[in-house]
């Protein structure tokens, strides 16, 4: 893995795909705290093409990971470059000191500055309040309720965050990407 930055004392990193052990607590750590069953399949498809969009946060201590984002950028209707956070999860000792707001502004920053993206969008479940709260808080605006989206039956809020005029221009108005 590499440094990226240091937060409050807490060190943030690049996950390497070339690293088993972090690949397996980093799966742990999303099956414990999501309600959504990933196969570990779509664990690799996330990690393997977009290993620049997953960060983690360790335990300074015990070198341990306690928090990780996972998300991935695709054309979108090949008009538009959208990122999408797939994964966010802080374990529970760890949480309201800012470290999930820390991992989405290194992703929103990246996703900008490295891969031009119109538009960043992610889903969440219509009762995970900390979640709305922590991602409106950055500017996403709910645009549609997904019913029974989740396998759990909870329905979600799809959420986007627009960064460039194309993304407030109809897809029909957009010229097709090169
Ligand atoms: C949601 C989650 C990632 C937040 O992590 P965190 O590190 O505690 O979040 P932060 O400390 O960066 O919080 C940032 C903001 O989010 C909001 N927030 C976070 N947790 C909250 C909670 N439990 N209730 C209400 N608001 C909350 C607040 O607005 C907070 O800002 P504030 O501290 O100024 O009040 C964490 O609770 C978690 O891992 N939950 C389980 C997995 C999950 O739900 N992931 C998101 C799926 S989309």
């Amino acid at each position: 893995m590499s440094l990226i930055t240091e937060i409050n004392g807490l060190p943030y990193y690049q996950f390497d795909p070339n690293n088993q052990d972090e690949f397996k607590q980093i799966s742990k750590l999303i099956s414990l705290h999501l309600s959504e069953p990933y196969s570990i399949y779509v664990y690799w498809y996330f990690l393997n093409n977009w290993p620049q969009y997953c960060y983690t946060v360790k335990d300074p201590d015990t070198l341990k990971i306690i928090g990780v984002i996972i998300s991935k950028i695709e054309p979108h209707r090949n008009v538009r470059m959208r990122g999408y956070i797939g994964m966010l999860v802080i374990e529970q000792q760890y949480r309201k000191k800012g470290i999930a707001s820390n991992l989405v502004k290194l992703t929103i920053e990246n996703m900008k500055s490295k891969d031009d993206v119109d538009e960043i969008m992610l889903e969440t479940e219509v009762i995970n309040q900390g979640a709305l709260n922590l991602y409106e808080s950055f500017g996403f605006m709910r645009t549609k309720r997904l019913y029974r989206y989740y396998l759990n039956t909870h329905d979600a809020y799809r959420l986007i965050l627009p960064i460039t005029d194309k993304a407030r221009t109809r897809i029909a108005f957009l010229p097709q990407l090169a």
